[in-house]
């Protein structure tokens, strides 16, 4: 019974959504929903409940005034096709950064799958300490909790995981390809539209949690100063406002589902994905390591997803972790 509810609910949010700024009478959404119109205004009622804004007009019918631009936790779980993944969300306004309260969580035992969603973060964290610049309504700020039974050497390619999800859900949702430059920066026009910050809590030999920290410069019309010359985001880049919701979905399937195929055969088959969006192979490029610098060709990743960088000298390295110049 409570599926068939559901179902029906999120039914009427798809015709509604389909509508846009249109009414969709109450006879229609009747017939289609094979309901009575008085069901019909019962759903009405608990969607109201539940944030969504529902305009009803005598003869004209029902239209969905959205939630703003505001991403609501209805507007995630509603359509999403996901088996473990966000099942468990935790939705935030404003928090200083979602990774923080992720950790906080895995400490207190959350599920696999645990979504932490805010629409600002006053202390957002980016890879190497650095600070991720968060601003209301406009992105997208997640961690992801997933708890795979691995051993923590198993933990890197969760990163190129999900840069690939993050690429290939832009690209359905925005209409634009992104690069994505080794390992976690994804660039339009060699400008940064988006970041991946994975971390891991482990034993010494199994994996407590990685936690996928996603930030996506989504609506942004403009960024401060020292961001300009080097962001961008998905609407600057493809000229229309992008719906934040769907990418959340679209992203939250797709890390779902390649994690399903790493679990089960390991990074190889994914490996072509993510070089399919990458930019590094056969470029010049310098490392920057915390061991030092080193300056050479780039010849692509392992099966591991560890780069592989032909020195000056000719000696082949293998970089676990750095940042790349181009
Ligand atoms: C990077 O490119 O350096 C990684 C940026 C990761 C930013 C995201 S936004 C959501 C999550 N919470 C944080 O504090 N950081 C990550």
């Amino acid at each position: 019974m409570g599926f068939v509810q559901i179902s029906t609910r999120e039914k009427i949010i798809e015709l509604l959504t389909e509508a846009g700024d249109g009414f969709v009478s109450g006879e229609t959404l009747a017939k289609k929903l094979n309901c009575s119109r008085a069901a019909v205004w019962k759903h009405m009622e608990e969607l109201r409940k539940e944030g969504f804004e529902l305009e009803a007009v005598r003869k004209k019918g029902y239209r969905i005034k959205g939630t703003g631009d505001k991403v609501t936790k209805n507007e995630i779980r509603y359509g999403l096709g996901t088996k473990r993944l966000a099942r468990n969300i935790h939705y935030r306004e404003t928090i200083d950064s979602t990774q923080r309260l992720a950790h906080q969580l895995v400490q207190e035992g959350c599920p696999d799958g645990t979504l932490v969603i805010a629409e600002q973060q006053t202390g957002g964290r980016g890879r190497l300490r650095r600070s991720w610049y968060s601003p209301k309504y406009t992105g997208i700020w997640m961690s992801i909790v997933l708890r795979p039974d691995l051993p923590p050497q198993m933990a890197p390619p969760f990163t190129l995981i999900a840069a690939v999800a993050v690429a290939q859900a832009i690209e359905e949702t925005a209409g634009i390809v992104p690069e994505i430059k080794w390992p976690n920066d994804l660039l339009i026009g060699g400008k940064k539209c988006a970041g991946i910050l994975t971390e891991l809590e482990a034993d010494t030999d199994r994996i407590q949690a990685v936690i996928t920290g996603i930030g996506i410069n989504v609506n942004e019309t403009d960024f401060p100063d020292p961001l300009k010359s080097i962001a961008t985001s998905l609407s600057l880049a493809s000229g229309k406002k992008v719906k934040r919701a769907l990418l959340i979905q679209r992203i939250l399937e797709k890390l779902e589902k390649y994690e399903e195929i790493y679990l089960q055969n390991g990074f190889a088959p994914l490996k072509i994905l993510w070089e399919s969006y990458a930019n590094v192979a056969g470029k010049k490029i310098t490392a920057h390591t915390l061991k030092g610098d080193i300056s050479g060709s780039a010849v692509g990743i392992t099966d591991d997803g560890v780069l592989q960088l032909e020195g000056e000298d000719g000696q082949m390295h293998a970089i676990y972790s750095a940042d790349i110049e181009i």
